[in-house]
Formats: structure tokens, sequence, C-alpha cells
């Protein structure tokens, strides 16, 4: 037996596992302590913690699609949960989070808000209503910082609803006495920008994509300390980081396939460790983008493009 010292601690026993197992364990959904994550989630505390006062400060976390924008929203929920007090029967709920209906229409977004406070309201209700009974609960459930995900999503309405909508966020900004949170790709900064009252209440955080640097280094460095392998990886390799790049586009969610994938099939070849070569294989099964990508590159390296 050996003693798995290339993993840390924690994840040795994980590592002694069957095959299975341990592919189903690599394709869990798990938290990932990123940098930028981190740098997030410590902005949402500090601004959770902000005293109320008439204009609270607002935020916009922006970035490319599966940059890890709801997964920075879903941890700092788990970290602040809701809890229902039994001596009250009041339920607290310190941050709430909703999702952008599928239209900018006022009436959608005040019913989302409902539902995420848990308060399904009148369907029918007029919007000033819903508006209304959002602001109460959102007071009686001591309600200390809103979350809006997804809000690129008002860009597929018309320029009409787009800006009703805007005034709905300027509103919530304004009126409710907690910071807004608004999470979304660059258009939504883009349009959120066509409001100036909102330009100046907003400050904005990206979510860069990865880029050939230290970060990058130190995500495939803890990668390799975690993935239930049983032989240590060679991922810090500028080769390796290079490869990876160029699969990935620098993109979070691309990168985690991409490992997730070769991780696989090291335990399925037997080889138990990723290694240069492991990236070489035709066979990688990746996201359409990367593979795109990899194509175009493959033909540009035959001069065939
Ligand atoms: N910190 C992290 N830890 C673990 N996995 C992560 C992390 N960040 C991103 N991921 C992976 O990337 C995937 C996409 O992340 P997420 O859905 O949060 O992206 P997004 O920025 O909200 O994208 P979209 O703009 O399309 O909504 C996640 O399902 C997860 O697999
Ligand atoms: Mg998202």
């Amino acid at each position: 037996m050996t003693d798995y010292a290339h993993l840390l601690p924690a994840y040795r026993g994980y590592a002694a596992l069957a095959d299975a197992e341990r592919i189903a364990w690599i394709r869990a959904d798990r938290w990932l302590d990123l940098d930028q994550a981190r740098m997030a989630l410590a902005r949402l505390d500090d601004l959770l913690a902000y005293p109320p006062r008439d204009r609270m400060p607002c935020l916009l976390l922006y970035g490319d699609t599966g940059m890890g924008k709801t997964k920075i929203i879903r941890k700092f929920l788990r970290d602040h949960p809701a809890r229902f007090d039994m001596g009250t029967g009041v339920t607290s709920m310190p941050v709430v989070a909703m999702q952008m209906p599928a239209e900018p229409v006022e009436r959608d977004v005040y019913s989302e808000l409902l539902a995420a406070l848990g308060a399904p309201g009148p369907i029918d209700g007029a919007a000033h209503r819903q508006k209304e009974i959002c602001r109460g609960l959102l007071r009686t459930m001591g309600a200390r910082m809103l979350i809006i995900d997804e809000i690129h999503a008002m860009l597929a309405g018309s320029f009409r609803q787009q800006r009703i909508f805007l005034n709905v966020i300027r509103f919530l900004a304004n009126d409710l006495r907690v910071p807004l949170v608004c999470a979304g790709t660059d258009l939504a900064r883009q349009a959120l920008l066509t409001d100036p009252q909102l330009a100046e209440r907003f400050e904005a955080l990206q979510l860069r994509r990865s880029t050939n640097d230290g970060h990058l280094t130190q995500l495939l460095a803890s990668l390799a300390t975690i993935l239930p392998l049983r032989r240590p990886s060679a991922l810090e390799t500028t080769a390796v980081r290079k490869r990876v790049l160029e699969l990935t586009g620098g993109v979070t969610v691309r990168i985690f396939r991409l490992i997730e994938t070769v991780a696989v099939e090291a335990i399925r070849s037997g080889v138990e460790c990723i290694n240069p070569d492991s990236f070489d294989t035709d066979e990688l099964v990746l996201p359409l983008v990367a593979m795109t990508r990899t194509v175009e590159t493959r033909l540009q390296r035959r001069g065939v493009a």
C-alpha cells in the first residue's frame, strides 16, 4: 500500500477507492477556493457589514459565461443562510438572492423576488402592490443584501422594457437601503452604464479569464493535490499551462471540465496521473467552444486554415 503523499492528507483516503467511486468523486460538484472567487466573497462580506445609510453601495460582479459568478453567489448564500426563529416564528434572511426573470418585466421581477423570499405573492397582483409586499418582507426578514443573478437577461427585452427594468433596479438600489449586488456578463455592465445614476452607484468587479500566471499555476497545483489519482501529476510545467490555456481560453468552467476529463481518463487507462501527454490525445471530449478552438489550431498547425 502506498501513502499517496502527493495528495493533501484529507484527500488521501479517496485515492484508495474503487475506480467508479473515484470517477464519481471527480465529477461531483464542489467549491474550490480560487483566488478571484475568494476576493469576490471578501468583497460581498464587506458589503454585508456595511452600516445602513441613505445611499448604499452596489456591486456588479461581471465576467464571461462559466467564470463562476453563480457559484460565488451560491457559496455566499451557504455562508449566510436563512434562519427560522422558533420563538418569534419569523425567518430571517440576511442575504436574498434571485434570478432575473426570462423577460425584464417589472411584475416578473417582483414575483421572482417574492419567490426568493419564500413567499409566492399574488400572481396577478399589480406591480406596485407586489413592490410594497417585497419591501415589507425584506424588512421583516432582516434582509441586508439583495443579489440579482443573470442580470444580462434584461437585454432580451425591448428598449422600453430595458428602461423600465433599469428603473426597477434604481428603485431597489435607492429605496431598500441594502446593498444591491448584480451578476452578469459584460453586456450587463454595458447596459447598466447606460443609466448615469446607476453607473455612479455601482462598483464593478470583474472575474477575469486565467492567463499564464501565478493564479493558474496555483489552481493547477491545488487540483493536483486533491484529485484522487494514485501517482503524482505533473501539472505545474509551463507546457501544461500553455496547453490548458490553448484548450480552454482561460475560462474557469472549461479548465475544470478539461482537468476532470483527463483525470477520469488517467483512472480508466491505469496511468493514474496527469502529465503533458494527457492533453494530447484526440479523444478529449470537451465543451464545444474549446473543441472548435482545438480543431482550428490543429488545422492552422497543418497549414490548412
Ligand atoms: N470556485 C469554483 N469552485 C468549483 N467550481 C467552479 C468554481 N467556479 C466555477 N466553477 C465551475 O464552473 C461552472 C460554471 O460556473 P457558474 O455557473 O458559476 O458560471 P457563471 O459565471 O454563473 O456563468 P453564466 O454567466 O453562464 O451564468 C460551475 O458549474 C463549476 O463547475
Ligand atoms: Mg450564472
